[in-house]
């Protein structure tokens, strides 16, 4: 019997964090257990050794980066969650491009962590780059989906006997290659957010939502360590001071409008 529900999820931008929190609910809600959530974001949330019992639930959450789990985050999902036969449901958020592996992978380091996946979802969200790319979503019609989406797994997730789940996919894929508005490869590994000082008020807000405390407490405007693109600091900046001008990562951008404004379908995946 399950006695608890536990939400876990990386979540830079918010998307990641509402689709968890949603099926997490429903879950406790549908096996009438309490629900605790974990966020998995800040760096200081990801060093200790999290271990699970086989009769919690856990929900984990991730957005999709180039095709797959976010790569600089993906060592603390491999080394930091541990399930004991623990009952588990993936969900990948994407941007409206596509979710290509990213929930493969989940499921593959949740199996090899010790969970036992009952369910899989992947959610169209506004990506973090553009407001023309799944803007408003997850809406609430994408919200009533992932409590569907619930139900559906709470039912399995109380099973001894499953079969392995199977999603769209594959964990062994490699990274998507991001292209410019030339269908070449755009290279932006090593831009960096800016940041207007006529705009800012050194208020301080962006430095802890950094998912790789990058940003430099004394000097805002310096981002001295590796920058995942994750776009925290430009949303969460109260002035809008922070900003990319990298040519290579606004030619992806630009690209990306071009091509992928179309409304992208949810998927959903059982263990049945
Ligand atoms: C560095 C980076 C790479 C991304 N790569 C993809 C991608 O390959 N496919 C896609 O559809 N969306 C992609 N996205 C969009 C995110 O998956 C989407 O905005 C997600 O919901 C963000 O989750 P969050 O709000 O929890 O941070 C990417 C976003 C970032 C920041
Ligand atoms: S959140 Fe914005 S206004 Fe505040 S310190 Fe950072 S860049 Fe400046
Ligand atoms: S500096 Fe880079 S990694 Fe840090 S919050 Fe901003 S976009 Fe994300």
């Amino acid at each position: 019997m399950i006695t608890k529900v536990c939400g876990i999820y990386f979540s830079a931008t918010g998307n990641t964090k509402k689709i968890t929190e949603t099926v997490a609910a429903q879950l406790a809600k549908d096996l009438g257990c309490p629900m605790e959530l974990k966020d998995f974001t800040a760096p200081a949330a990801r060093t200790e050794v999290k271990e699970f019992p086989a009769d919690t639930l856990v929900v984990a959450g991730s957005p999709t980066y180039a095709g797959k789990l976010p790569n600089k985050i993906l060592p603390d999902f491999q080394t930091k969650l541990k399930g004991n036969g623990t009952p588990a449901v993936a969900v990948v958020t994407f941007g409206n491009r596509s979710f290509d592996n990213s929930l493969a992978e989940l499921v593959s380091v949740l199996t090899a962590g010790g969970f036992r996946p009952v369910g899989g979802a992947a959610f169209a969200c506004r990506h973090a780059f553009s407001d023309l790319l799944a803007g408003g979503r997850p809406s609430a019609e994408d919200l009533a989906a992932a409590e569907v989406f619930a139900d559906h797994a709470a039912a399995l997730a109380e099973k001894a006997e499953l079969p392995a789940l199977s999603v769209a996919g594959d964990a062994a894929a490699p990274y998507y290659v991001p292209k410019g508005t030339d269908g070449q490869p755009a290279k932006f590994l090593k831009a960096k957010p800016l940041t207007d000082m006529a705009k800012c008020t050194k208020c301080g807000k962006c430095v802890p939502l950094c998912p790789v405390g990058s940003i430099d407490p004394q000097d805002v405007s310096s981002v001295p360590g590796i920058c995942i693109k994750c776009q925290a600091c430009v949303r969460g900046c109260p002035e809008h001071a922070k900003y990319f001008d990298d040519a290579a990562f606004l030619s992806h951008v630009a690209m990306l409008e071009q091509n992928f404004t179309a409304p992208k379908e949810n998927a959903f995946f059982y263990a049945e």
